[in-house]
């Protein structure tokens, strides 16, 4: 059934994240009615810093608490004492390569932390019907495609990754809350995001980072593997209008109609950077191809038709803007690259296996 959700006390786990702090920032801008508890565990991936603006901007309405989705009396006391009638889940073990030298961090946040976070959720409505969970989730649970076809919101789970695997059991557990326990839900499988304060182990921050440096741009295989990239805050309307006018229980795959190898990728990046920051030799020159990730998918496509029917979301920024903007967010702010990557991260190849 579809009823128009209208968030007041919202949770957002996650949201000292690339996408969540995103989030964060554009919702507490669009409604000036909505309170946002931000639970963040500040692992490598999440800081603070993201937030700066926010929390200035928005001191009455933004609540940051440092804490961890596994921790089920902090989960607890969060809904009691904030009456929460929103979760959006965004907190999670992101990094494919990260999945392949570590797993077992992934298993638990990606799919204890859900659990916890269902089960928090499930005690503190009892049964309310103007409550909703919404799942944050990747196209990466369907697998990977060969040259054709794209993914529904009916492909198979297939999922490569102990990444994608950890979180097609996480989808898998809400929907199983929702028929289990009747517990208003909807999920999100989106394709690749890039924007503003996504932490530089990631292709395109990385790519930047290293191109500024002149550091090689390492590209796995032969460059051949697709990707849809979707700008970060593209991502953000769609999940606040999938929460806000969503239906209950269903599914939405999410976008960009922006399928691209990862060779193109690297290649418009590096004529990027040269625009913007002109240097001695064209960027291309870095580009080196390295072993390639174990198990890695080659292709990945949405069919975004079900969220542009039913909620008239379509992405709105192109390419090769989001791109320009950016390489140049990431010019303006390499204080905050250094902030972020200086105790954990320094550029090294990841995921070999
Ligand atoms: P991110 O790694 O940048 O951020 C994850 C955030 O979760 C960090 O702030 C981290 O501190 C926090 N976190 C991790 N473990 C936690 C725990 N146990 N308790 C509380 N907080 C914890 O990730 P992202 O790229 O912003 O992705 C956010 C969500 O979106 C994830 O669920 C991811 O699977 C999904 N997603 C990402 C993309 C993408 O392209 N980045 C695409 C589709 C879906
Ligand atoms: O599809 C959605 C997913 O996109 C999200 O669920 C994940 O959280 C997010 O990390 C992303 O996963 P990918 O593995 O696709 O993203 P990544 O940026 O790590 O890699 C993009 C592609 O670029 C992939 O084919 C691997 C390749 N790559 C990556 C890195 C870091 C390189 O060729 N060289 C690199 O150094």
């Amino acid at each position: 059934m579809s009823v128009v959700h209208h968030p007041r006390k919202m949770l957002v786990t996650g949201g000292a994240g690339f996408i969540g702090c995103n989030f964060v920032r554009q919702i507490l801008g669009e409604d000036p009615e909505l309170e946002i508890i931000n639970l963040d565990a500040l692992t490598y991936a999440g800081h603070r810093i993201s937030l700066e603006d926010v929390e200035n901007r928005h001191s009455s309405r933004h609540h940051f608490l440092q804490g961890d989705i596994r921790d089920r009396k902090l989960l607890a006391e969060i809904f009691e004492r904030h009456e929460i009638d929103t979760v959006v889940h965004f907190a999670a073990e992101s990094h494919v390569d990260r999945s392949i030298d570590g797993p077992l961090d992934f298993i638990e946040t990606n799919v204890m932390g859900t659990a916890q976070l269902l089960e928090a959720a499930r005690s503190a409505w009892k049964g309310r019907s103007d409550a909703r969970f919404h799942h944050v989730s990747t196209d990466e649970v369907f697998g990977s495609l060969d040259e054709n076809g794209f993914f529904t919101e009916e492909t198979p789970y297939d999922p490569s990754s102990p990444y994608s695997a950890s979180k097609a059991a996480s989808d898998h557990l809400v929907r199983a809350w929702a028929r289990t326990y009747g517990m208003n839900v909807t999920i999100s499988n989106c394709s690749n995001n890039y924007g503003p304060y996504q932490f530089p182990e990631k292709l395109i921050p990385l790519m930047i980072r290293n191109a500024v440096e002149g550091r090689p741009l390492p590209v796995y295989g032969d460059g051949s593997n697709v990707r849809d990239w979707l700008y970060v805050i593209d991502h953000c309307r769609a999940i606040a209008e999938v929460v806000r006018k969503g239906v209950s229980g269903r599914t939405y795959n999410i976008g960009g109609h922006n399928e691209m190898k990862n060779l193109e990728v690297v290649e418009i990046l590096c004529d990027t950077v040269d625009a913007l920051l002109p240097g001695e030799k064209p960027r291309r020159e870095l580009i080196t191809f390295v072993k390639d990730r174990p198990g890695h998918d080659q292709r990945y496509a949405i069919d975004a038709g079900r969220i542009d029917r039913e909620l008239g979301w379509t992405p709105s920024v192109d390419f090769e803007k989001g791109l320009r903007e950016t390489v140049r967010w990431y010019l303006d702010n390499e204080g905050w690259c250094r902030a972020v990557t200086e105790e954990n991260y320094g550029g090294e190849r990841l995921g070999q296996g």
